[in-house]
């Protein structure tokens, strides 16, 4: 949410309704999912979502490091999202700071709800996410890259977690925010589900909406996370050379 004159803010929904991109209010960016791309990693996935290109290696369970992590009754969850320096517009510093910080955290919460780290006591297993390109929800890119790689590497899990930013751009709410949207929209909410339970384990919320506002969006989310999950079974059904299931489940 930029503070810009107002000369600067773009139009964002023409009077058709249609978005900068020319997408419905309801619709995706273009996603692919590419499931075991790197061969060193124990598991991993490429994710280029719109214009964001997000890669995920995932190692493990192995040794702690650093050792006093461990736990002595289930493995610990690792997580280090860093944005390359030339993933944006200006130049971004490289290294640690406090947003990739945060986003390691949550996104390594959204996991811990649902690996079966009892299975692993002693243990670690380490999730890296690379963003090579930014263009507005890397987080979620970066945790749909994460869970494919989690299933790729063999990781036992509840389900996978697909991931997906709501918003409220020009009055109106918004599927998977762009990064002018996201700039100088209302409204940025980043959400991921579990789709079995319906449960979710990451909701952020940047902006201001009303109640009714927040209600619609979390629909609209879970229903974005729901074609979000189908592209990320069927790069996993790719990679593993398997056909659907007949009536539909993976
Ligand atoms: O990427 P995500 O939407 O999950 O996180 P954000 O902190 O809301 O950042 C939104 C977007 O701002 C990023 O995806 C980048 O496109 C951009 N950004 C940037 O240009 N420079 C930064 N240092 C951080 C973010």
């Amino acid at each position: 949410m930029g503070n810009v004159g107002a000369k600067d803010v773009p139009v964002l929904l023409s009077p058709e309704g249609l978005r900068l991109d020319g997408r419905r209010l309801d619709e995706l960016r273009p996603i692919r999912i590419e499931a075991g791309t790197l061969h060193q990693a124990d598991g991993s996935a490429f994710v280029e979502w719109g214009q964001n290109k997000v890669m995920a290696a995932v190692y493990g369970p192995r040794e702690v490091h650093p050792r006093h992590l461990q736990q002595n009754h289930k493995a610990v969850i690792q997580c280090k999202y860093n944005m390359a320096a030339f993933a944006v517009d200006e130049r971004k510093r490289p290294g640690l700071d406090r947003r990739s910080q945060e986003i390691s955290k949550v996104i390594a919460e959204a996991f811990e709800s649902v690996v079966f780290a009892e299975e692993f006591p002693r243990t670690s297993i380490d999730v890296y996410i690379e963003v090579l390109q930014a263009n507005a929800g890397t987080r979620c890119a970066g945790l749909v890259a994460a869970s494919v790689a989690l299933a790729d590497a063999g990781i036992p899990m509840v389900d996978l977690v697909p991931a997906v930013a709501v918003g409220k751009v020009a009055g109106q709410i918004c599927l998977d925010l762009k990064k002018e949207e996201d700039n100088f929209g209302e409204a940025d909410l980043p959400m991921a589900l579990v789709p079995q339970s319906g449960r979710l384990v990451l909701l952020q919320m940047e902006g201001h909406m009303t109640e009714e506002e927040l209600g619609r969006s979390l629909d609209l989310g879970v229903k974005g996370c729901r074609e979000i999950y189908d592209r990320m079974k069927a790069a996993l059904r790719e990679r593993y050379a398997l056909t659907p299931v007949a009536g539909g489940a993976a």
